[in-house]
């Protein structure tokens, strides 16, 4: 097949589906706010779950980084992008969330990815929720390690195929809050397993950090596990993006002399690492915007109880209407972006299939008279 045929076959398949992407263009948006020219929505489906992209100290703290350090690392941290910003918030995250070491990445996907390929071997397995994010899987399918999935947040199911015999090291890989579903893993239950079978356990926090658990320090903490490793992201709670992956001393170095996605690719700016050390400092401060996140997530639950639509088991700021049929998901966000309302679509293969649905999401940025507008249209469309 020609490359033009190949293209054009691929994009064909996305539109007969109903699940063709586009990006849309805006001109800002924020945890309770989206703006597209002079249209306003309340934003449900943004990651900012504390609204900190626009917190006046971590703005500040952006701006005086890059006074002082200007606007780029200029280098891999191997080379002369590790400054001292960096190693300051490797050093607070360690110590906030009980580990010898953090490293940062630039992005979650590329700590996952990094993680996953530098640590394991032929002979070695990962064995993943099912449900893992596309960073987890697309990690585990490139990496020279057998991927088996289980079911998702069965702990029997992994139990199985842990007890199949693996001539190398296990990785047992799962979410602490699952990114589309919102519903948390059964973190104690798998460490248990894990460790009998003398594996290790990688939890991605990503959607828990900042949110669950005493300080915000995520569901591991909420569910009292430590796992041999931690990625946490900076893109949701944290309110701008990167990550860091919590480890060992031995296993951070190890990953400084082979995970590519360090050694090859630019550092985050300084000024970002500023910027994060001021959001984690209000993070561990954040009691009053994990206790406005809960009212708004206790307010939504409630008022969508009788909706027609299927709402996920989900305690989370994530909360997914499922619906089931690419296009009437489609048509839904659509007539809720009528009714001023900013709620994604979600459909396959983000999702499984058949499993397309409208992934709502709260912020403590919210006001109480935002879910009860989100509440009335959701009521009005799905009728
Ligand atoms: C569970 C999970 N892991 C990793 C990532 C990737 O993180 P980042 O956006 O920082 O690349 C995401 C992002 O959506 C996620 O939901």
């Amino acid at each position: 097949m020609s490359w033009q045929n190949k293209i054009d076959l691929g994009l064909q398949q996305r539109r007969e589906a109903a699940a063709y992407r586009r990006r849309q263009v805006n001109d800002g948006a924020n945890g309770r706010w989206l703006q597209t020219g002079v249209q306003q929505y309340l934003n449900f489906s943004s990651n900012d779950y504390l609204g900190l992209s626009q917190d006046p100290a971590v703005i500040a703290a952006w701006q005086q980084g890059a006074q002082r350090y200007g606007v780029g690392s200029g280098g891999s941290g191997h080379v002369t992008g590790y400054s001292l910003p960096h190693a300051q918030l490797e050093q607070q995250l360690a110590d906030w969330l009980g580990y010898p070491r953090a490293l940062l990445f630039i992005s979650g996907f590329a700590a996952n990815q990094a993680v996953l390929t530098a640590l394991t071997a032929a002979d070695d397995r990962i064995l993943a929720d099912k449900l893992s994010h596309a960073s987890l899987l697309e990690a585990a399918a490139h990496s020279p390690a057998q991927l088996r999935r289980f079911a998702h947040n069965q702990p029997d199911s992994l139990q199985k195929l842990l007890n199949k015999p693996c001539s190398g090291q296990t990785l047992v890989v799962t979410e602490g809050v699952f990114s589309m579903d919102g519903d948390s893993a059964p973190l104690a239950a798998i460490q248990q397993h894990t460790a009998a079978a003398g594996g290790w356990l990688l939890v991605d926090d990503a959607h828990g950090i900042g949110v669950r658990g005493a300080a915000g320090r995520g569901s591991c903490e909420l569910q009292g596990v430590k796992p041999e490793l931690l990625v946490v992201t900076f893109g949701k709670a944290f309110g701008l993006s990167g990550a860091a992956v919590l480890c060992q001393e031995p296993v951070a170095e190890y990953l400084l002399q082979y995970a590519r996605h360090l050694i090859y690719s630019t550092a985050m700016p300084p000024a970002q690492a500023c910027a994060l050390q001021a959001a984690l400092l209000r993070i561990q401060q954040g009691d009053d915007l994990r206790q406005l996140l809960q009212q708004r997530i206790t307010q939504f639950r409630c008022g969508a109880a009788d909706l027609p639509l299927q709402l996920g088991a989900s305690e989370t700021a994530i909360q997914p209407l499922l619906v089931g049929d690419n296009q009437q998901t489609v048509a839904l966000a659509e007539q809720l972006r009528t009714a001023g309302l900013w709620v994604t679509a979600i459909r396959p293969p983000t999702v499984p299939p058949g499993g397309a649905r409208l992934r709502i999401t709260l912020s403590a940025a919210h006001q109480s008279e935002d879910i009860d507008r989100l509440l009335e249209v959701l009521y009005g469309v799905s009728r």
